[in-house]
């Protein structure tokens, strides 16, 4: 990591950095001044063009401010760097630490991070595919780039709130495009900065410099290559069986707790909502990080701590160092309470689990809990719901109700439909062991007989199909067939 000699040099640095905003915008509107004729400065059009610039500069440079810190280095190199005497206190967040090349590649898109991701050649001649969501700020598209490979683009929304809201304050398509772009830029630093298996990958980006973007002369557009998920569906979740709720559940977990203690520091997220996340193969992935945020809110006593939700405030302590303690972590974990666990957690949960879950319940919506204790207990869930523990009740006697064939599968079935079933037109349901398969279909007054295919879902749980009847009988290597005896002397209470 370069470090600087001294704080000149760093004071310098910073100082070309912010002030070499939107040079381009300057010189555009110095130009545009000259081109509409040679006023002597004063008509109070001019003045509100004037003003309506510099506000839109101001706002560049805001923006720009807010992905240095995003740079800068570790920290554990922060602390070494605040320890060292070259550095005074106040010029922490910028000092010279910022990974210089990571910037070049932001402003420029000169530069690849990384030697496997994509940049503006692979995005050389794809069609342009269908849209996969679209939001105040972005766009996003599905494409499939050479050799297959099926990615999401996302771009600077056009037709988005922010372009239009920029447009009626400032007038400038080119400025406000710039403007816009740089939540994007902010993304892809955010995203180069913070990998988890719960945070989209970010494949590659494409930067191209001003004037040098193909279909318009302006300010160099930005697009980000992203991993494909879809859109996360709360509805469609909502009639998931529990393993799949308590998955997405879990990844946000993981996700959150990652976030309380990433390479950036403690990130929250301030729009929190189910439109950020999409689905990759089940997984949640978080998407929208644009308005992820690495401050720490100052305070001077536990007044100034307040968290504000609409049916519900906590206050939280005010550190000795004078700032929030935990203020992004709690904000994160009682936003997914609230738009998560609420909804996806207790309903339908295992009864051996229910005790469980009914704690996070508590315990999250009271914020009694903090991420590490969230983390433990929902681990502690996955354990238990992976190793059947939960299932020590089932009656063993129930094996003498069910005859066993191996190697065999079942064709011309007679199906019914359960709820929450994986297949929309039989019950499909997924099962620790063929003892808890043989205690559903009991349950089951349709049920005589099901199979296990071998299939198996994300927490390796078998996939059992249950039906009423079925024609004949197939070999299948992989295949058990459990036939439900003489259901007419069936003991009750299973
Ligand atoms: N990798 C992806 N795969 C599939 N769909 C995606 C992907 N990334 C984003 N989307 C969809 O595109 C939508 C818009 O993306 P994003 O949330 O980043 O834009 P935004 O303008 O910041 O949205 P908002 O107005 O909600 O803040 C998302 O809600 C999501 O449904
Ligand atoms: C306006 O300025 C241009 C050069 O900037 C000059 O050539 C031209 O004569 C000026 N016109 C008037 C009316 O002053
Ligand atoms: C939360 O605090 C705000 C501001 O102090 C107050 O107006 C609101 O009524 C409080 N809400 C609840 C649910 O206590
Ligand atoms: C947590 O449990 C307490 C006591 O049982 C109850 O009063 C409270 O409403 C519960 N809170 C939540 C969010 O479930
Ligand atoms: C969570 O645990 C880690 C160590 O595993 C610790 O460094 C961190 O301070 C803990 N966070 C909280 C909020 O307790």
């Amino acid at each position: 990591m370069p470090v600087l000699g001294s704080p000149l040099c760093a004071a310098a640095l910073l100082a070309f950095v912010v002030s070499s905003v939107s040079v381009s915008l300057l010189i555009r509107s110095l130009q545009l001044g000259a081109k509409k004729g040679n006023m002597t400065k004063g008509t109070a059009e001019d003045q509100d063009l004037n003003w309506r610039r510099s506000a839109l500069l101001h706002q560049l440079n805001e923006r720009r401010k807010e992905i240095i810190p995003l740079l800068s280095a570790r920290g554990s190199e922060k602390k070494m760097l605040a320890e060292s005497r070259y550095f005074p206190q106040q010029h922490q967040s910028f000092s010279a630490m910022f990974d210089y090349n990571l910037w070049n590649e932001i402003t420029d898109g000169s530069r690849r991070m990384l030697m496997d991701e994509m940049d503006c050649d692979s995005l050389v001649g794809v069609q342009t595919g269908n849209v996969l969501g679209s939001g105040y700020t972005k766009l996003v598209l599905k494409v499939v780039l050479r050799e297959d490979q099926p990615v999401a683009l996302k771009f600077v929304n056009e037709q988005g709130n922010d372009m239009e809201k920029c447009l009626q304050d400032f007038g400038d398509p080119r400025g406000c495009l710039e403007l816009v772009a740089y939540k994007l830029k902010k993304e892809i630093v955010l995203l180069q900065r913070l990998k988890h298996p719960n945070i989209i990958k970010l494949r590659g980006h494409c930067m191209e410099e001003p004037g040098q973007g193909l279909e318009r002369d302006g300010g160099g557009r930005v697009t980000a290559i992203l991993e494909q998920g879809y859109p996360l569906q709360m509805i469609q979740l909502l009639q998931s069986p529990w393993e799949e709720r308590f998955r997405v559940c879990l990844g946000l977990v993981r996700l959150l707790h990652f976030l309380s203690r990433s390479p950036l520091g403690s990130v929250g997220l301030l729009d929190f909502q189910p439109r950020q996340f999409v689905l990759v193969s089940g997984e949640l992935k978080l998407t929208d990080l644009d308005d992820a945020s690495v401050e720490e809110t100052p305070c001077r006593s536990d007044r100034d701590c307040l968290l504000q939700f609409p049916h519900r405030n906590f206050t939280l302590p005010c550190s000795a160092a004078r700032f929030c303690r935990d203020l992004n972590q709690k904000r994160n974990l009682y936003n997914a309470y609230r738009y998560f666990f609420t909804y996806l957690l207790p309903h339908q949960a295992p009864p051996g689990l229910t005790h469980l879950v009914d704690h996070i319940m508590n315990s999250t919506g009271e914020l009694r809990a903090d991420i590490n204790q969230t983390l433990g207990s929902f681990e502690e869930i996955l354990l238990l719901y992976k190793s059947g523990l939960h299932l020590d009740n089932l009656p063993p006697s129930i094996i003498r109700d069910y005859t066993v064939m191996r190697g065999l599968a079942t064709a011309g079935d007679v199906e019914y439909r359960c709820w929450p079933s994986f297949s929309p037109r039989g019950c499909v349901l997924a099962v620790h062991s063929a003892l808890e398969g043989m205690a559903l279909c009991s349950a089951h007054p349709q049920c005589t007989s099901f199979s296990l295919s071998g299939e198996t879902t994300w927490s390796g749980h078998l996939l059992a199909s249950f039906r009423s009847g079925f024609s004949h009988l197939l070999p299948d290597g992989r295949s058990e067939v459990y036939l439900r005896r003489a259901k007419a002397s069936e003991p009750s209470g299973v």
